[in-house]
C-alpha cells in the first residue's frame, strides 16, 4: 500500500488535446478518492497516468516516496480494474484469478492460499472451476477484482467498472467495492462519470472540468460547501437550482421575490449592489402549507404556479416556471447547463425543481404557496463561477485557485 501524489500533472496528446491540466492531488495511503466529471473531462487519462498507460507530459507523479514518471507500467505494482474486466475466457476463474502470480513466478502452493482467500471475500468459492461465460456480471466483475485482489498492490485502479451492469446489480457492487476496500484497507482510484456512485463510495472526492481540478473534499463537504457553480451544479440529483439574482446588503432578489439572507450567508465585504447566481437545492423549497412555524421564520414563503407534479411516493417535485431575462447572467448559466448536460435554459423561461413532503396537497396546473429555506441558500460569483458564501463546514476548501475559469 502506498500513498499516491501529483504535482502540476498534465497531459497532452500528440493532436494537442490537453486532457489535464496541471493537477495536484495528496491521495493518503489507504485512501479511497473518485475521480468524478462529465464524460472527456480527463478522468480515465489522469487514471492511466497513475497506472503508467499513459506518458505524463508534464507534472511529477509519486507513488510512495517514489517518482514514477519514467516507470513502466509493470514496476509500479498498480492494480487496475477496467470496465469490461478483461478476462480469459478459457480459462476457469481460479486460473483467472491467479494469471498475474503465475506471471510472477510465484510458488503453487503459494497460488492456492491467495486464490482461495481472495475467492472467500469475494464470495466465489462455489464457482472457482467454472469459466467467466458462465458467471452473472456480476460475479465476473467479482473475478476481476480477485485478479487485483491477489496482487497484493500498492493500489487499486477502477476506471467505470459497474457501467455495464444494470441499475439494481450496480447498487449491489457498490456496496461490495465499498466493503471490500475497507477489508483490505487499499489505497483505492476510482473513476466514475456517475455522481451518486462518487458521493456513494469515496472517503473522498475529486470533481474534474475539463482536466481541472474543481475542488477535492468529503462528499458532505462537496455537497453542503460546493467551491463553484459547476461543482453546485454537478453534485445533486435533482441538481441545484441556479437563479439569477441581485444582492444588496443581505437582501436578495430572485425571480420569484425577494429574500432577508441570515448573516452567515451573506458574503463577506458587501456592500454595493452586484449580480450573483443563487443556488437552491430542490429539498430546499417546501409547500409551505406543511412547514412548521419553527421553520417559517428560517425560510421566506412566495406563491408560484406549479406546472407539473412528479409523485415519487416518499416525496414529490414540483416544477415552478420563472422566467430569466438573459443578460450575462443567463449566458453564463447556458453554458454551465452545456457543461453539465442539464436542460436548465436561461434564455427565456425556465423552471424550478422544488422537492415537497409526500404529505403536500399541491396540484399540477394551480397555485401554490412556495417556502424557501434561507438558511441554506449558496450564492456564486456570476463571473468567475466561485462561492461567494462563507464555507458552512470547518476547514478550507481544497481545490486549485483560478479552477473555475476556461
Ligand atoms: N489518445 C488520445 N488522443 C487525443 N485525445 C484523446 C486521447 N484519448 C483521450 N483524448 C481526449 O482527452 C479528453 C479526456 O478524455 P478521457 O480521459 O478519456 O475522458 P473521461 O475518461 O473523463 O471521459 C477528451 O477530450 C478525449 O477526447
Ligand atoms: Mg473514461
Amino acid at each position: 500500500m502506498a500513498a499516491i501524489t501529483m504535482r502540476g500533472v498534465t497531459k497532452r496528446y500528440p493532436d494537442g488535446t490537453e486532457a489535464v491540466k496541471a493537477v495536484d492531488l495528496d491521495i493518503a495511503d489507504g485512501e479511497f478518492v473518485i475521480l468524478v466529471g462529465p464524460s472527456g473531462c480527463g478522468k480515465s487519462t489522469l487514471l492511466r497516468m497513475i497506472v503508467g498507460l499513459e506518458d505524463i507530459s508534464d507534472g511529477e507523479m509519486r507513488i510512495g516516496d517514489e517518482l514514477v514518471n519514467d516507470r513502466a507500467p509493470k514496476d509500479r505494482d498498480l492494480a487496475m480494474v477496467f470496465q469490461n474486466y478483461a478476462l480469459y475466457p478459457h480459462l476457469s476463474v481460479r486460473e483467472n484469478i491467479a494469471f498475474p502470480l503465475r506471471i510472477a513466478k510465484v510458488p503453487d502452493a503459494e497460488i492456492t492460499k491467495r486464490v482461495e482467500e481472495a475467492a472467500k471475500v469475494l464470495e466465489l468459492t462455489e464457482n472457482l472451476d467454472r469459466k467467466p461465460a458462465n458467471l452473472s456480471g456480476g460475479q465476473r466483475q467479482r473475478v476481476a477484482m480477485g485478479r487485483a485482489i491477489v496482487r497484493d498492490p500498492k493500489a487499486f485502479l477502477f476506471d467505470e467498472p459497474l457501467s455495464n451492469l444494470d441499475a439494481k446489480l450496480r447498487v449491489q457492487m457498490r456496496t461490495e467495492i465499498a466493503r471490500i476496500q475497507r477489508k483490505y484497507g487499499t489505497t483505492t482510484v476510482y473513476v466514475t462519470h456517475d455522481q451518486t456512485e462518487a458521493m456513494t463510495l469515496g472517503d473522498r472526492v475529486a470533481v474534474l472540468r475539463k482536466g481541472v481540478v474543481q475542488q477535492v473534499d468529503s462528499p458532505r463537504n462537496l455537497y453542503n460547501d460546493p467551491a463553484n457553480l459547476f461543482v453546485a451544479g454537478f453534485i445533486g440529483s435533482p441538481s441545484m437550482n441556479l437563479l439569477p439574482g441581485v444582492l444588496r446588503g443581505s437582501t436578495l432578489e430572485l425571480p420569484f421575490g425577494s429574500v432577508e439572507l441570515p448573516a452567515a450567508r451573506v458574503p463577506q465585504g458587501g456592500g454595493a449592489e452586484r449580480q450573483v447566481i443563487a443556488g437552491i437545492r430542490p429539498e430546499h423549497f417546501e409547500d409551505a402549507s406543511i412547514v412548521g412555524d419553527d421553520d417559517r421564520g428560517h425560510g421566506s414563503t412566495f406563491r408560484s404556479r406549479v406546472e407539473v407534479i412528479e409523485w415519487m411516493g416518499s416525496e414529490l417535485y414540483a416544477y415552478l416556471p420563472y422566467s430569466v431575462g438573459g443578460g450575462s447572467v443567463g449566458a453564463k448559466l447556458d453554458e454551465l447547463a452545456a457543461d453539465l448536460d442539464l436542460e436548465q435554459t436561461s434564455g427565456d423561461d425556465s423552471q424550478i425543481v422544488a422537492r415537497f413532503d409526500a404529505a403536500s396537497r399541491v396540484s399540477e396546473g394551480g397555485d401554490a404557496e412556495v417556502w424557501v429555506d434561507v438558511r441554506r441558500v449558496h450564492l456564486f460569483d456570476p463571473d468567475t463561477g466561485e462561492t461567494l458564501t462563507p464555507r458552512e463546514t470547518a476547514g478550507s476548501r481544497d481545490h486549485a485557485p483560478g479552477a473555475v475559469q476556461d
